[in-house]
C-alpha cells in the first residue's frame, strides 16, 4: 500500500481511523485515507487504483455512513482540500465543489436572496454526497435545483452531466461516475429575510421531532413506497408502531424520540448498530409485511 502511493505525492494517512469522520462515530480504519490537493492528483490516484483493481470509497461528510468495525481495506478519498470546497455565486447560478458543506451553503444562499436550498435546511452533507444521494426531506430535495454536475470516472477522466441527462428520485441520482467534483445549482431570486425565516422554520420542525444532538446517521431506513390505497407510508411510523423505540443492542438504540433514528451511545460498535437495524427490519416485516430498505450506506 505504501508503494502504491509513494510516487504520487498525494497527502494521505495509512490505517486512518474513520470513526471521527462519521456522524455515528464508530467503525474501524481505512487502509489508506487520501486527501488529494488538486483534481490532477485525484485523477492520478484514481487511475492508479483503477489499474491495480483497488476498491475506492469516497467520503463526504460521513453523515449517512456506517463503517464496519473491521474498517475499509482499500482506498478512501476525501475531497476536503480547499480546491474542492470552493463556492462561486454568479447571479442565480451557484457552483459548489463536492467538498463544500451543504448546511453552510443553505445559509449562504438564503442570506444572498437565492431560493431553492432552504427546503433542505438541517440536512448534514457535503455537496458531493448530497447530489449523489439526492439529499432532501419532506419539503424538497437538492435534485430539483441541479443544473449540471462535473464528475470524474474511476480512471480519472473528467466530464459534465447536464440536467437533461440526469435523473433524481427519492434519495437517488443517476450519477454513476466515481467522483463528483462540483455541482452547478440554478436558484431563484427571492427575499433574503423570508428565506432565512423559512430555513429557521424547517430547522425548528426537524429539531422538535429528531434527536439531532445524538450520534446518528439521520434516518436509517427509506420511507417505503405508498401503500395499496396510494397513501404515503413512513418508516419512522412503522418502526414506532412495531414498538421498537428504545430497543437496544450494546450501545446502539432506536431513538425514543424518532424511531427511524438509530443512535450510538458511548461504547457503541458498528456491529451493535447493524444488529439493531437487522432486528428492526425483521420486526417491521413480520408485523406489517413491509421490507424496509436501508438509507444508511454501510462500508465496505
Ligand atoms: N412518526 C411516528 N413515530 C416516529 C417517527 C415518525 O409516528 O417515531 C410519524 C410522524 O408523526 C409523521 C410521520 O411518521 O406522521 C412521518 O415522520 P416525519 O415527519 O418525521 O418524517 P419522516 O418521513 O420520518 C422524512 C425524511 C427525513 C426528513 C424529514 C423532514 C426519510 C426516510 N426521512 O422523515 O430525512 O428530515 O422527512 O423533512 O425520507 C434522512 O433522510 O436522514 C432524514 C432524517
Amino acid at each position: 500500500m505504501r508503494q502504491f502511493l509513494d510516487d504520487l505525492h498525494v497527502p494521505h494517512t495509512l490505517d486512518a481511523p474513520l470513526a471521527p469522520e462519521t456522524w455515528y462515530g464508530v467503525g474501524g480504519p481505512a487502509a489508506v485515507l487520501a486527501r488529494p490537493s488538486s483534481a490532477q492528483q485525484l485523477a492520478a490516484l484514481a487511475a492508479r487504483a483503477h489499474e491495480q483493481g483497488l476498491p475506492v470509497h469516497v467520503l463526504g461528510s460521513g453523515a449517512n455512513l456506517l463503517v464496519a468495525d473491521a474498517g475499509v481495506p482499500g482506498l478512501v478519498v476525501k475531497l476536503s482540500d480547499a480546491c474542492f470546497r470552493r463556492v462561486e455565486i454568479n447571479g442565480n447560478i451557484v457552483t459548489a465543489g463536492a467538498g463544500a458543506d451543504l448546511a453552510k451553503l443553505v445559509l449562504q444562499t438564503a442570506k444572498t436572496g437565492l431560493s431553492g436550498l432552504e427546503c433542505i435546511a438541517g440536512v448534514p452533507a457535503s455537496i458531493g454526497g448530497a447530489v449523489r444521494m439526492n439529499a432532501g426531506g419532506r419539503f424538497g430535495d437538492i435534485g430539483r435545483v441541479v443544473r449540471r454536475v462535473k464528475v470524474m470516472d474511476s480512471s480519472g477522466h473528467v466530464y459534465y452531466r447536464d440536467r437533461e441527462d440526469l435523473a433524481f428520485s427519492y434519495r437517488k441520482s443517476s450519477i454513476v461516475a466515481k467522483f463528483i467534483l462540483e455541482a452547478e445549482l440554478e436558484l431563484t431570486p427571492d427575499d433574503p429575510d423570508a428565506l432565512m425565516q423559512e430555513v429557521k422554520r424547517i430547522f425548528m420542525l426537524k429539531s422538535e421531532s429528531q434527536p439531532l444532538g445524538d450520534h446518528s446517521a439521520g434516518c436509517a431506513f427509506k420511507n417505503p413506497s405508498p401503500g395499496p390505497d396510494g397513501s404515503p407510508r413512513s418508516a419512522g411510523k412503522l418502526l414506532d408502531q412495531a414498538g421498537l423505540k428504545g430497543f437496544r443492542v450494546g450501545g446502539a438504540e432506536v431513538s425514543p424520540q424518532h424511531a427511524n433514528f438509530t443512535v450510538a451511545h458511548p461504547g457503541c460498535t458498528a456491529a451493535d448498530i447493524l444488529a439493531v437495524l437487522d432486528h428492526a427490519q425483521r420486526v417491521v416485516f413480520e408485523k406489517f409485511g413491509v421490507k424496509l430498505e436501508r438509507e444508511v450506506v454501510v462500508w465496505p
